[in-house]
């Protein structure tokens, strides 16, 4: 057992009451408590429509489907990103059209997206979306991303999966944005190691009544209207159903655990931030560590503390450092293999390591340590030491003496040809 997980929920008795309160109402599945869920968090967001599913894939699927997605048009997608960013493209038949990341803060590089936009549209591709992704909270290129969607007429659907909540502004003078009110459709995780949770479940959020509409009846068998009011005194008994819909509704026990993560979001990011501090603080001297950076006109919303490790002179591997860790007691992950390595998308789409070269670089090196809310300062102090003691341990050794990790900066990076 771990004595420092990876992550850790932040449940108190508030959660816990709701949920005996919708256990003992009678009402399990979707209704009051998934309504008041939905118009709270879309008051949190201040857009106008918030419609509650059971993921952020149902998410990103049922918002892919209310702009029209068409088998065969292309869909650009960060290749750093979880497999739901591009598995919900492939539902429709469509493509995924992968772009690099940019090391400064690992989202999808802008440069590199208008680039594949203009090839793409060389060899006469159909472009309909772009699905940013902010990694681990860290917010990306937003401004870019929209000239480049106003440019070629993409539509935007956010994978906000990380973000509840982060901001940004355009520049010193500008007022902050909530991330997840620009996109046509912005998409939400409360899976259980995101910053809220709801164990599983997703918000998919926009200010279009039409394509709320079209979402709400999508996630329920395409039925026209809510069949929780079916079994209320404003319901009747009478349904149509006017497409082929997905099951993909909310239930009211895990939006009374979201009723209540959601009202205290900012407490649990305040708290993230406070450890993601710590952690920059005590790992600011490690020479073989590039942390992630406090980018200015951002606020992270540090649902990862993703750390690049440069290893290339020492006697361990980022494997091993956390095979290590973990016989410490602490958890770790890795954020993530990027989606052009992964056997299917190399088998169906011909990926290649070296189209993506920054990400096939970076992915070696990285590490996510943990951070939740629960942590303590001691616990993040002990996985400081603790990496810090790995680290000196596997420091080159020459004519007996161990280099000070200054001595051995990497003097190259790790070759694309090692992944093919
Ligand atoms: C970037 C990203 N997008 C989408 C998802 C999918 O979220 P869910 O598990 O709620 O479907 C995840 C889950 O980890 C994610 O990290």
């Amino acid at each position: 057992m771990f004595s420092i997980p990876f992550y850790k929920p932040s449940i108190g008795q508030p959660e816990i009451d709701e949920v005996v309160d919708c256990l003992k109402s009678g009402w399990l599945t979707t209704g009051p408590k998934t309504k008041q869920f939905e118009a709270e968090f879309a008051r949190y967001l201040r857009r106008d429509h918030a419609v509650a599913v059971n993921s952020c894939t149902a998410a990103l699927h049922l918002a892919l489907e209310t702009i029209g997605l068409k088998a065969g048009q292309r869909v650009l997608v960060p290749t750093l990103t979880f497999a739901a960013t591009a598995e919900v493209v492939r539902y429709f038949d469509a493509v995924p059209l992968f772009v690099d990341c940019r090391p400064e803060d690992l989202n999808l590089d802008v440069a590199d997206a208008a680039e594949r936009i203009k090839r793409a549209l060389a060899e006469g591709q159909d472009l309909a979306a772009i699905i940013p992704v902010h990694y681990g909270g860290q917010v990306g290129g937003v401004s870019g991303i929209q000239a480049l969607a106003r440019q070629y007429g993409l539509r935007v659907i956010e994978d906000a999966a990380h973000c509840c909540p982060a901001y940004y502004r355009d520049d010193a003078t500008s007022p902050w944005k909530t991330v997840g009110t620009d996109a046509e459709v912005s998409c939400f995780s409360f899976y259980a190691n995101k910053a809220i949770t709801t164990g599983e479940g997703g918000m998919a959020c926009t200010d279009s009544a039409e394509r709320a509409d079209r979402m709400r009846i999508m996630s329920l068998h395409g039925i026209s209207r809510d069949a929780w009011k079916r079994y209320t005194d404003q319901g009747s008994w009478y349904y149509e159903i006017v497409a082929p819909g997905y099951k993909y509704n909310l239930t009211d026990i895990a939006a009374a655990i979201g009723l209540h993560q959601l009202r205290k979001a900012d407490l649990l990011h305040q708290r993230r931030t406070q450890w993601a501090g710590l952690y920059l603080e005590l790992l600011a001297d490690v020479e073989e560590v590039v942390l992630p950076r406090v980018m200015p006109n951002r606020i992270h919303s540090w649902h990862l503390f993703s750390l690049r490790l440069q290893l290339e002179h020492h006697s361990l591997d980022r494997g091993e450092v956390i095979a290590e860790l973990k016989r410490a007691g602490i958890g770790t992950s890795v954020h993530w293999m990027p989606l052009h390595l992964h056997p299917y998308y190399r088998q169906k789409f011909d990926c290649q390591p070296s189209d993506y070269p920054c990400a096939t670089a970076i992915y070696p090196e990285l590490i996510s340590l943990p951070l939740y809310p629960d942590l303590t300062a001691e616990e993040v102090t002990s996985v400081c030491a603790t990496l810090k003691q790995i680290l000196a341990r596997a420091r080159p050794v020459f004519a007996g003496h161990r280099l000070p990790a200054q001595a051995n900066q990497p003097v190259a990076r790790t070759s694309v040809g090692q992944l093919s």
